[in-house]
């Protein structure tokens, strides 16, 4: 037995996030944690990773009583930890991050630069990731920030390894590597514990399974036992259906017309039109050009040339500000860097995109921000002390509601959404999806990114495939899977029809 919690607690101020974590790991095990955004989770594994003190309950670590005081015991003992927020340091390299606080130093105190690029090199070859030692981790995407994570765990040799969300910004291809990395891991008898939203995912890692619930261990059951619907009773504390399909609608006008837009070095010649009602889905592999194409839509990135139309009319949206100017949404893939005021009160950030909606005189009246962010909360149910509370102080998932509700809160018309359920439980999903259906019920366009293809099959009305910075083709909303990979990895460009 390498890991035992048992009736572990953790206060914050007034919000009890964990009152009685069980859990037990043996090595060359994987065991899967799951709940609903703000069980727990994180909490939990933020104290046996030295993040965290625990306030009580027992903790035992190869059968001796442990208690970390930072993160630097914890990777002594043979912990580590992938986390759900990127805990990088932005202005360094790839290979400095990797081995941040671990250099190999040379007798004087230096780094020894060589071994650690040439080690670095070996480590991403090994697992085929798309990185170069030498980059700048704050010019990466989340899924490459992702990816030196995970190097960074698993680069010293630890007993047990613990994956928060690992592969929520990830593609496909890139979720496989992780599933491969997981696989060689259990071999090699470490310990590995996984947390994951994504149900799908379950089967192809687990041998075990805990479901926290408000901060309890509510189960534990080998996988194999287990059914998906049981899985997310024992979560969300009654039945619910994870099969959600949106009831299409008749599209009305055009909102949003992109005429022969070219961007930068990726994207060329894009044509697309979504309509008031409509939602259309954007699928392709990390890099395809789907963030990049939101960017130049919002006034972000230059648009060299070709047009983007909104309510038919000609617009020139040279930034974000003249982008919501024209009723543009963009809800950002990196919601850590872009979308979310960590700093500020979740009120603040409900009603940033929306101080007019709140300033009946002008001024910013009080009332009206928390009548607005209380509405949000209740809308996307968002787990929180209240609206006071500091962003950042939120759980993972729960902060990306916050995200989506100060738009939604907004009235915008036209939303690019970007990944907008990554790391988001099953039932906060559905909310999700059902917000997303009634703006667009009324009269609101929406484009969704999703690297999660079951996903836009069940939201999408059409989806829109795209490789290599070009459209490859479209499909209705009940295509198949297998339709989408193809056009993402395999067909040459083509028009869309
Ligand atoms: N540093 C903190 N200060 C105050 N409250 C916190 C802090 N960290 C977590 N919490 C609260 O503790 C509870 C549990 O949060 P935790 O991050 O462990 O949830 P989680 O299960 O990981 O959820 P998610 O799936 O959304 O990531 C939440 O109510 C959260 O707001
Ligand atoms: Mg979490």
């Amino acid at each position: 037995m390498l890991l035992e919690l048992r009736g572990l607690q953790k206060r914050f101020g007034g919000v009890h996030a964990l009152k009685k974590g069980d859990l037990c790991v043996e090595a060359g095990e994987v065991h899967l944690l799951m709940g609903e955004n703000g069980a727990g989770k994180s909490t939990m594994m933020k104290i046996v990773a030295g993040l965290q003190r625990k306030d009580g309950g027992d903790f035992l670590w190869q059968g001796q009583p442990v208690d970390f005081r930072n993160p630097a015991e914890a990777q002594r003992m043979g912990i580590a930890m992938v986390h759900q927020e990127s805990l990088l340091a932005p202005h360094l390299s790839v290979a400095e991050n990797i081995f941040l606080g671990r250099e190999d130093l040379l007798p004087l105190g230096f780094v020894n630069r060589q071994a650690m690029m040439t080690k670095t090199r070996r480590l991403i070859e090994e697992h085929k990731f798309p990185l170069q030692p030498e980059w700048r981790v704050d010019r990466l995407s989340p899924a490459g920030k992702q990816m030196v994570e995970i190097c960074r765990a698993i680069q010293h040799g630890s007993s047990l390894l613990i994956f928060d969300e690992p592969t929520s910004s990830l593609s496909d291809s890139e979720t496989k590597e992780v599933f491969g990395i997981v696989r060689t891991l259990r071999q090699r008898k470490v310990g590995v514990i996984y947390i994951t939203h994504r149900l799908d995912e379950l089967r192809e890692v687990g041998d075990h399974v805990t479901v926290l619930r408000d901060g309890e261990t509510i189960h534990t059951e080998p996988l194999a036992t287990l059914t998906t619907d049981r899985i997310i009773q024992y979560m969300v504390g009654r039945p619910l259906s994870s099969v959600y399909k949106r009831e299409p609608i008749t599209p009305g006008k055009p909102m949003l017309e992109v005429k022969n837009l070219s961007s930068g070095t990726l994207l060329r010649n894009l044509n697309l039109t979504v309509r008031a009602g409509e939602i259309v889905g954007l699928a392709g592999l990390v890099g395809a050009g789907r963030t990049e194409l939101c960017r130049a839509i919002f006034g972000i990135d230059p648009i060299d040339s070709g047009e983007v139309l909104v309510e038919g009319k000609p617009v020139r949206i040279r930034s974000p500000r003249e982008a919501v100017q024209s009723s543009l949404a963009l809800i950002p893939e990196d919601r850590q860097k872009t979308g979310l005021a960590r700093a500020m009160p979740i009120s603040f950030n409900v009603t940033m995109a929306n101080m007019e909606a709140v300033s009946p005189n002008g001024m910013v009246s009080t009332s009206a921000v928390k009548v607005a962010t209380d509405k949000a909360i209740a809308r996307l149910h968002i787990r929180c002390e209240s609206g006071g509370q500091l962003a950042g102080r939120l759980s993972g998932g729960n902060q990306q509601k916050v995200v989506i509700s100060k738009w939604v809160t907004r009235g915008a018309r036209i939303y690019l959404f970007d990944e907008p359920t990554r790391g988001i439980d099953v039932g906060a999903k559905v909310e999700v999806f059902e917000v997303m259906d009634e703006l667009a019920r009324q009269g609101a366009a929406i484009l969704m990114v999703s690297s999660e293809l079951p996903e836009l099959l069940q939201v999408a009305d059409r989806i829109v495939v795209m490789r290599q910075g070009r459209f490859t083709g479209e499909l209705p909303g009940r295509t198949t899977q297998e339709d989408i990979l193809r056009l993402a990895a395999f067909e040459s460009p083509g028009k869309v029809s």
